[in-house]
């Protein structure tokens, strides 16, 4: 799928969604081998904090946790998505480097965030920024998976090929 077909797939997602936040986006997760590039483009080492805004079944988390050896916190909305990420953080005996939120990303503090990876829509992504801009502190990184902050100039950006699921991605690196 191109990415003009996939950002109208995405976003008719959040036109059908129900729920009490406001829907920043569909649930649509990041294959795994990009999570990895995220994180380590995002550069997060063990003992950081990092911080998943809408994150889905929770493997950005779950992999910042176990592979990265980070502290991880997601924030869902939806509840089923919250349910199952956090049962999977369980059985993985995650739970002490490793949680899920269940609320509104718009309304949590990330001012203790390292890195803050995010994979939302445009326009939508841009509601997160002032409270970005206002919380997060010197240093810490944003990684965005595919669409940009309207109104920051990424540090660098990652281009990964389609390697036969039929889209390519694109990462963007964000540094305050
Ligand atoms: C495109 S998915 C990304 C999931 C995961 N971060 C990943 O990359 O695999 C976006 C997620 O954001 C969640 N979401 C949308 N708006 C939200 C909000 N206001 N607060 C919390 N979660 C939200 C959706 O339910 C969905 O699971």
């Amino acid at each position: 799928m191109r990415k003009l077909a996939f950002l109208a797939v995405f976003a008719l997602g959040v036109a059908a969604a129900q729920g009490d936040g406001e829907k920043l986006a569909p649930y649509y997760p990041t294959p795994e081998t990009v999570v990895n590039k995220m994180l380590q483009l995002g550069e997060l080492k063990a003992g950081e904090k990092m911080f998943d805004l809408g994150s889905g079944d929770g493997r950005i988390v779950i992999m910042a946790a176990q592979r990265f050896h980070a502290e991880a916190v997601g924030v869902e909305l939806d509840k089923d998505l919250w349910k199952s990420s956090m049962d999977k953080i369980r059985k993985l005996g995650l739970d002490k480097t490793a949680r899920i939120v269940n609320g509104d990303l718009l309304k949590q503090n990330y001012s203790s965030a390292d890195l803050v990876t995010v994979y939302l829509l445009p326009g939508f992504i841009d509601k997160v920024q002032p409270l970005l801009d206002r919380q997060l502190k010197k240093g810490a990184r944003v990684v965005s998976h595919d669409f940009e902050f309207s109104n920051w100039t990424p540090e660098k950006s990652q281009n990964i090929a389609d390697d036969g699921e039929g889209r390519s991605h694109t990462l963007f690196l964000y540094r305050k």
